[in-house]
């Protein structure tokens, strides 16, 4: 398949695109390398370029010739986005309706975009199923939920056909150590909880330590970031022009912040420092998926659903320095 990854040289393209280069697909990435990293597309052809600049977007889908689009490029931190909302509006909102643009132009109709968890907002339910309401309590949700609505009236108007993916929280590294999270400037709670293990005088900080769970400290549903890669896969196989769908990825089970720095301690063998700090604005207290829909329909199941192997390949990334 020839394929246009958007964002493929950030955390989840990039081991999406390793996934889809090991299969023998032909890829070409578009990325501004805003926060991306140019070493982590290898075997794909890299297109330095915006998304929201139309001809870099045509040039990226020329290039390949591309049947198909996997859309991650986008803005993704949640407390930057409260304080930014205009550049996630910009980059995710505009650039997104730029890129579905030169895709209906080039005659392009299928696309499997990243969406998130962020969709929802702060669900009463235990288990988290697609058919709850869009209610977003953040800018980062609101550019998502709005790039799904307009990926509904692309549908409807061009028969473009579409997959989103709404992720929990993306996690893990690449067994091999090849790939994992680089964030210049690190927010998630795994990395986070393993810079204190590598370096003694760091503390991790507990945002919030009496929300309404069992051990009072929010609770998420970790997945896999080589699971997210075989999702985008399947879903690749399973887009048909002119059908709209959301799939959520999640394990289904959630942690605690508290059970993540004890699963740690146990993984990295080393001591933890923590602080109790208090909530970070915008936190649900809990956010664990339903993820039966695409388990059933597209076959789809986590290969690494344990915490302890997530950061497993967490830490073994962490350990050799960050490439
Ligand atoms: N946390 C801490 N200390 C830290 C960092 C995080 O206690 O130093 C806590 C947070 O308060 C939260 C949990 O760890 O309760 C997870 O936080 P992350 O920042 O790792 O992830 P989020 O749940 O905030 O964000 C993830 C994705 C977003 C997505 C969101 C959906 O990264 O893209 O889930 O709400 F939008």
């Amino acid at each position: 398949m020839r394929i246009l990854v958007t964002g493929g040289a950030g955390y989840i393209g990039s081991h999406t695109v390793r996934a889809l280069v090991e299969r023998g697909d032909r890829v070409v990435v578009l990325d501004n390398l805003s926060t991306g990293h140019r070493d982590a597309t290898r075997g794909a052809e890299l297109v330095v370029g915006d998304l929201r600049d139309g001809s870099a977007v045509r040039r990226a889908l020329r290039r390949c010739r591309a049947e198909s689009v996997v859309h991650f490029a986008a803005k993704a931190l949640v407390p930057e986005s409260v304080r930014h909302p205009e550049e996630y509006f910009d980059v995710n909102v505009v650039g997104g309706l730029t890129l579905l643009r030169e895709m209906t132009h080039y005659g392009v109709k299928k696309i499997v975009f990243s969406s998130s968890a962020a969709v929802y907002g702060e669900p009463r339910a235990r288990l988290i199923h697609e058919n709850l309401p869009y209610d977003p309590i953040n800018p980062y949700g609101e550019t998502k939920a709005l790039f799904e609505k307009m990926l509904k009236a692309f549908c409807a108007a061009f028969g473009v056909g579409s997959i989103s993916l709404r992720y929990f929280n993306a996690a893990g590294a690449a067994p091999d150590g090849a790939l994992g999270e680089r964030h210049d400037h690190e927010t998630h709670v795994i990395p986070l909880v393993l810079r204190a293990a590598l370096n003694p005088r760091k503390r991790f900080s507990i945002f919030g330590t009496d929300y309404p769970t069992p051990d009072g400290t929010c609770v998420r549903d970790f997945v896999h970031v080589c699971d997210l890669a075989d999702a985008h896969m399947l879903a690749l196989g399973a887009v048909r022009p002119g059908k709209c769908e959301v799939y959520n990825l999640g394990c289904g089970h959630g942690y605690s912040v508290r059970e993540v720095v004890e699963t740690a301690k146990r993984v990295t063998g080393r001591p933890i420092r923590i602080a109790e700090g208090r909530c970070r604005p915008g936190d649900p207290p809990r956010l664990v998926a339903s993820s039966q829909k695409i388990r059933k329909r597209l076959g789809w199941k986590p290969r690494h659903a344990s915490l302890e192997s997530i950061i497993r390949d967490a830490w073994r990334f962490e350990l050799a320095g960050r490439r």
